[in-house]
């Protein structure tokens, strides 16, 4: 046993080649004679050979070395086994792959079919196959081998085991890959459309329910009525509002245009005319021009000399105005009681002076023109100016 070293495949195979045909000559089994070299060596005759084999005694894998096989001991522990039981193939095989000695190492067929039948049980249960087609079927043994197993080395009887079960091992095709889709169809579980549920619809109001079109019509027009009437009254109003705006806007630019320009007496001319000579009779006094110029037209002598005058209307009080009373031929002033006489010297009353008088003259045209811009004073000596008196 000091020569124990492990021994090969082809080895072991050999050796039990030659141990079954030293068997045969020893009155082995007629079953192994009949078997060809071929089918041993190959992994679909192995479960065959193991199953044929179980009568033969176990054959030592130390065969080789050995002395024939008739020498060889039986095991002690495998008494159901025959006395010239031997080793099958198989168990040659696992053996090895085992790694142990060929001849201490090798247990009987009946050893190795009952760890088979434990590791067999022990592995779950298949499940059924759906029914699928094949293809699907095949694609499916490869996607469920995990990479790991795939990389991890195999054994024959694991082989064989995968052939057995239907998986299929190496590359495999697209169109096996893919599932056929009549079978994807069936596989897949389309989840059932769930429709909302709805409830009862609400009652329609009454602006919505159908009208007869005489009633439509005849609330469109009172609408339209309304709404003109609306528009006619907000319109008249903004033209209201628009024009009193306008016109306010107007006042106001008249005024500002007023405001610019400076304030100015309306009084009438100083210089003016007031009819010809012929229009005022010797001692009589004209009061045409006595309310809209505070000016009487006198025609009477002073110092001798007959003259038309323009008086002053003013009395030389306070400066009321007095008033011509033909009857008494003199001025009377109706505030004091001033009196003057038709030539306008004062005679009684407050008055302290005469009344005075403004510059009178022919004008070009034969008409008397009288100019208030200048006044003339009796008590200065002025009466005597020619200027303020017109011969006559
Ligand atoms: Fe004419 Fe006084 S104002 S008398």
């Amino acid at each position: 046993m000091a020569e124990k070293k492990k021994l090969s495949v082809a080895e072991i195979l050999a050796a039990a080649r030659k141990a079954d045909s030293g068997g045969n000559e020893g009155g082995g089994a007629p079953s192994e004679k009949a078997a060809p070299p071929a089918e041993e060596s190959s992994p679909a005759a192995a479960p065959a050979q193991s199953a044929s084999a179980p009568s033969e005694p176990p054959a030592p894998a130390t065969a080789a070395k050995s002395p024939p096989p008739k020498s060889i001991e039986k095991p002690a522990a495998k008494p159901a086994a025959a006395p010239g039981d031997r080793p099958s193939v198989k168990d040659m095989l696992a053996m090895a792959r085992a790694g142990k000695s060929a001849a201490p190492t090798v247990k009987p067929a009946a050893e190795a079919a009952a760890e088979e039948s434990a590791a067999e049980k022990a592995k779950p249960a298949p499940k059924p196959a759906p029914k699928s087609a094949p293809g699907v079927q095949a694609a499916k043994a490869a996607k469920s081998e995990s990479p790991a197993e795939a990389a991890a080395p195999r054994s024959t009887a694991s082989i064989l085991e995968a052939v057995r079960a239907g998986k299929r091992l190496g590359p495999i095709s697209k169109s096996e890959l893919a599932p056929a889709p009549a079978a994807v169809e069936a596989e897949v579980v389309k989840p059932a459309k769930m429709k909302p549920a709805a409830g009862p619809m609400p009652a329609k109001p009454d602006y919505a329910k159908k009208t007869s079109p005489a009633v439509k019509d005849e609330a469109i027009e009172s609408r339209r009525t309304a709404v003109g009437f609306l528009g006619f009254a907000v319109g008249s109003f903004l033209a209201a509002g628009f024009s009193a705006m306008t016109a306010t806007f107007g006042l106001w630019t008249l005024g500002f245009a007023r405001f610019m320009f400076p304030n100015i007496l309306t009084e009438p001319p100083n210089r003016f005319k007031v009819g010809f000579p012929a229009d005022i009779p010797p001692g009589t006094v004209n009061e045409k021009f006595k309310t809209q110029s505070g000016v009487w037209l006198v025609n009477a002598e002073y110092n001798g000399k007959p003259q038309i005058i323009a008086l002053s209307a003013i009395c030389t009080h306070l400066g009321c105005t007095p008033n011509w009373l033909e009857a008494e031929q003199k001025f009377k002033c109706p505030c004091h009681g001033s009196g003057f006489y038709k030539e306008g010297i004062n005679f009684e009353g407050p008055a302290p002076r005469p009344l005075e008088r403004f510059a009178i003259r022919l004008a070009d045209d034969g008409q008397l023109e009288v100019d208030k811009s200048r006044t003339f004073q009796e008590e200065k000596g002025e009466w005597s100016n020619p200027d303020c008196f017109v011969p006559v």
